[in-house]
């Protein structure tokens, strides 16, 4: 198999390091838009190349020679992103990638981590990939065109994982939310969150390469949990002051829960079905 990951950031980092057992069979080829990441990609694949996915030339380059393709893009640098960020980053990738499928006949099959955001608020209930999105204005609603260009594609097989919020080493839970320790918080903090460890982001994204999915699947834990019992518990944990929630009016209160039934039915088994397996982080489990 030729593998090309575009966007070796946090989660095509770990698949590619995930995959090193299967060179030299497997040629991998990993993408970075900077100069600077080229030395420490080299060691972990085939072939390192310079790639900025809304250029057409540079993601020929890459996928030219190709059977499968993960696009594991985000919008650079630590700054919040705004919308039209967003758009630069996942339509034009994928308006580029399309104009571009009638010069790669090899090209079989192409992934790609897409996000959750793009259910938004379904005042708690609990959704699927059977729900249509209703993301609203904003970073989900780009979210869910990229994926619309993406289903479009007849020709191919395509699969989008839609991803929880990462955690994992590099991006642990206490170390972020330590900084709440004490404050007062609008709302209430009822709102559901969902959260994916990186191994099984990585881990999921190789069994769908193996598995050939397609369609679209939930990539999250077994444990939606509201934003206040996630902070009160790592807080308190860590030994901290709670958050005090001022309870005013908020837009999506509860927002929504996300089943991962259909990962499951896919065969993959979660290495980090719960926050914290030693129980401090247990919550409402899926029905
Ligand atoms: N982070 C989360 O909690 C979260 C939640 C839900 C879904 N997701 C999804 O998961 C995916 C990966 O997230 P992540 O946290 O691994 O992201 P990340 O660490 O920010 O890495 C993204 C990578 O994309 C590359 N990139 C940016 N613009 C590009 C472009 N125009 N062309 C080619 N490559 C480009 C960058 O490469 P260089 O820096 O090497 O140039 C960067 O390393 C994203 O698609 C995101 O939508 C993430």
């Amino acid at each position: 198999m030729n593998l090309t990951i575009i966007g070796c950031g946090y989660v095509g980092l770990a698949l590619a390091q995930r995959l090193q057992p299967r060179r030299p069979q497997l040629r991998l080829t990993l993408t970075t838009t900077s100069n600077e990441r080229l030395e420490e990609l080299t060691p972990l694949a085939d072939r390192v190349q310079r790639c900025d996915a809304t250029e057409r030339t540079q993601l020929l380059e890459v996928l030219r020679d190709c059977n499968s393709a993960v696009f594991c893009l985000a919008p650079k640098g630590n700054r919040q992103v705004d919308a039209n960020g967003y758009h630069h980053t996942f339509v034009d990738s994928f308006t580029c990638l399309k104009s571009l499928l009638p010069q790669l006949p090899n090209l079989r099959q192409i992934l790609y981590t897409g996000s959750c955001s793009v259910y938004g608020d379904a005042q708690g209930d609990w959704v699927d990939e059977q729900t249509t999105p209703e993301p609203g204005a904003g970073h989900g609603d780009v979210l869910w065109q990229s994926e619309q260009l993406l289903n479009a594609i007849c020709e191919r097989q395509v699969c989008i994982l839609r991803l929880g919020a990462l955690h994992g080493p590099g991006r642990d839970l206490d170390r972020r939310l330590r900084g709440l320790a004490g404050l007062e918080r609008p709302g209430s903090g009822s709102s559901f969150s969902h959260w994916i460890h990186v191994d099984d982001a990585a881990g999921a994204l190789e069994a769908a390469l193996d598995g050939e999915w397609t369609g679209v699947v939930n990539v999250v834990n077994d444990e939606p949990i509201r934003l206040r019992d996630l902070v009160a518990r790592s807080l308190s944990r860590q030994g901290l002051a709670p958050v005090r929630w001022l309870g005013e009016q908020e837009p999506h209160p509860e927002g929504r829960r996300i089943r991962n039934r259909r990962l499951k039915q896919l065969g993959y088994r979660l290495q980090h079905p719960t926050l914290d397996q030693s129980g401090v982080f247990s919550s409402s489990q899926m029905p």
